[in-house]
């Protein structure tokens, strides 16, 4: 019995390796999260998990903290949301401060819109005062989401170009 109001952000962790191997799979069919080898994680699954909980400290070149959160329901991982907390010119194009995936049996049940208002009350202990987000012109779903979020359309529709993401602020000032 999956209830949304009872949807948690959860930090990565062994308890769930089960259904993060069912959303991993349901991910693979689609063609995404590809880089993750299913075996490798399924055969050392805390070194999965270490590598998730340290991309919050430990980051590449390049790359900025992120913290990772599971979308848990009833015990499930159902998805994920992930906080990266400074911008760089790449994110500010594509991927933005908060991105998020839920798995496809659980779609269109309220789980993204659920799992990003929580994230931005962790973007805010963070200490973010906005966040930026970016989607396809064509991913009406991750845009009702934001919608849905109180975000803010900031581009311009008339000069956009066809590779452009559409690109909203959601101001965080306000959540408690
Ligand atoms: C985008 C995504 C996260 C939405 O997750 P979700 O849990 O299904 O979203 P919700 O149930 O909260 O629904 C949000 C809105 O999208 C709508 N929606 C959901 N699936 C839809 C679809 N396939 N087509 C059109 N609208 C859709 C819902 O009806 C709802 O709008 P409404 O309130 O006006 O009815 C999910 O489709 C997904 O994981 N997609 C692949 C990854 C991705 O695109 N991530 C976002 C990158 S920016």
């Amino acid at each position: 019995m999956f209830v949304l109001e009872e949807t948690i952000l959860k930090k990565p962790s062994v308890l769930y390796k089960d259904t993060f191997l069912e959303w991993l799979s349901e991910a693979h069919a689609e063609n995404t999260y590809i880089f993750w080898d299913y075996n490798t994680v399924k055969n050392d699954f805390q070194s999965f998990v270490d590598s998730q909980l340290s991309k919050e400290i430990m980051c590449p070149i390049g790359n900025v903290p992120e913290s990772v959160y599971w979308i848990i329901n009833n015990n499930v991982m159902l998805g994920r949301i992930s906080i990266r907390h400074q911008l760089t010119d790449k994110l500010r194009e594509k991927g933005g401060n908060i991105g998020y995936q839920i798995s496809k049996s659980y779609r269109g049940k309220g789980f993204a819109t659920k799992a990003l208002e929580l994230a931005l009350v962790e973007a805010k202990k963070i200490g973010l005062n906005e966040a930026l987000l970016t989607t396809d012109r064509n991913n009406y779903a991750s845009q009702r989401v934001i919608l849905k979020n109180s975000g803010e359309l900031i581009s311009d529709l008339n000069k956009l170009n066809d590779h452009e993401l559409l690109k909203y602020l959601i101001s965080i000032n306000h959540i408690n």
